[in-house]
């Protein structure tokens, strides 16, 4: 890591870099069922190999208000890599057939699941479909034999997420600083991509 200047006490970021302290979070049970039902008209629907396209546009619709670019850097060759593989798998949230959620589980790694992608588009937030959907990924996750279900979040991603991971029976375990370059200064994102997340310019 790059040696960062000290200064009253705070460490100085180099500009254009978009800091994002993330926080991981497992659960090493099933916490107990809950019966939830999605609003009238939501489903759920796992999507085996993915079109590029049709991935690229969900995930820009459910992430680009929260600065997500993690999949926005891959190649389409390095996408199919990942989306496609038989351990990688795609759920979409759709409302009266429309794409308005993403649920992605990682089942790569032996004994343990990553939640890698879990949000909804902005009409489903707040809806009562996350509790729903985070019920969905449980169920999914401790289908397979495993001994721990585990995620991170960010603090650009939406003000609720912590604390409904944590309500969800996610416990935090680590703290983690990302230091990447802004995707919205390499032209990785519009620069209208999370408002929220100010833009200090490289200079
Ligand atoms: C994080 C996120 C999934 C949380 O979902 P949400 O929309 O707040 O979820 P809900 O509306 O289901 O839940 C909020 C709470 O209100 C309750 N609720 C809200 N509206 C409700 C309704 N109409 N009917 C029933 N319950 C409702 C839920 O039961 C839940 O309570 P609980 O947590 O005590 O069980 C959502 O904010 C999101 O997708 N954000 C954008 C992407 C993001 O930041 N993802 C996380 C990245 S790691």
């Amino acid at each position: 890591m790059t040696e960062l200047e000290l200064e009253e006490g705070f460490y100085l970021l180099p500009r254009g870099t978009l800091p994002s302290l993330v926080v991981c979070l497992e659960m090493t049970e099933r916490p107990p069922p809950r019966h939830c039902r999605p609003p009238d008209g939501v489903s759920l629907r796992h999507v085996h190999q993915p079109d590029l396209d049709w991935y690229r546009a969900l995930f820009t619709k459910v992430g680009e208000p929260w600065v997500w670019y993690g999949r926005r850097l891959l190649t389409d060759d390095r996408l199919r890599a990942v989306i496609h593989d038989p351990k990688i798998e795609v759920r979409v949230v759709e409302h009266h057939g429309s794409p308005e959620g993403l649920m992605e589980l990682d089942f790569r790694k032996d004994g343990e699941v990553e939640l890698a992608y879990f949000g909804l588009a902005d009409a489903l937030i707040g809806s009562g479909a996350g509790r729903w959907l985070m019920e969905e990924a449980i169920t999914q996750a401790f289908h397979a034999p495993i001994r721990r279900f585990w995620v991170h979040t960010c603090n650009w991603d939406h003000k609720a997420a912590l604390a409904f991971y944590q309500r969800s029976g996610f416990k935090p375990y680590r703290f983690a600083l990302d230091l990447d370059p802004d995707p919205r200064l390499t032209g990785v994102l519009p620069r209208s991509a999370g408002p929220h997340a100010p833009i200090i310019e490289a200079g």
